[in-house]
């Protein structure tokens, strides 16, 4: 696991400059996940192309710089993923992209990839569904 003391540029920037940012109309599946930590929440929203791959995932979070980060980064990281790989994106994989996270903040990052594989679990739970 990636600690560092203080917050890295890259946390910074995606603090500062979160990208995908928002909520997807009609998205393909949902995930949202809460923080018993703090309290904090995080919902993402994805589709899924004909290709199997994430077309476009977004997010909203009520959180804390660290957890905004988190989530701006797993959305990059996750957009042009198969399911596979993006089942495969871990929170600690999404620290290390960041360039690490203060020790304090390490939970914060758990959010992240949580939601977005709750999100692609809602996916699938729906293609069950329809294919049923
Ligand atoms: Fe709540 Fe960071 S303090 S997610």
């Amino acid at each position: 696991m990636v600690e560092i003391a203080q917050y890295s540029e890259t946390v910074m920037d995606h603090f500062m400059n979160p990208r995908n940012v928002g909520e997807i109309e009609n998205p393909d599946g949902v995930g949202e996940v809460g923080n018993p930590v703090c309290g904090d929440m995080m919902t993402f929203y994805i589709k899924v192309g004909d290709d199997g791959r994430l077309s476009d995932v977004k997010f909203k979070t009520f959180g804390c710089g660290a957890a905004i980060a988190v989530s701006s980064m797993v959305s990059e990281m996750a957009i042009g993923k198969t399911l596979d790989e993006a089942m495969q994106i871990t929170r600690e994989g999404v620290a290390e992209q960041l360039g690490g996270l203060p020790a304090n903040k390490m939970h914060c990052s758990n959010l992240g990839a949580d939601a977005l594989h709750k999100a692609i679990q809602d996916y699938l739970s729906r293609q069950t569904a329809k294919e049923g």
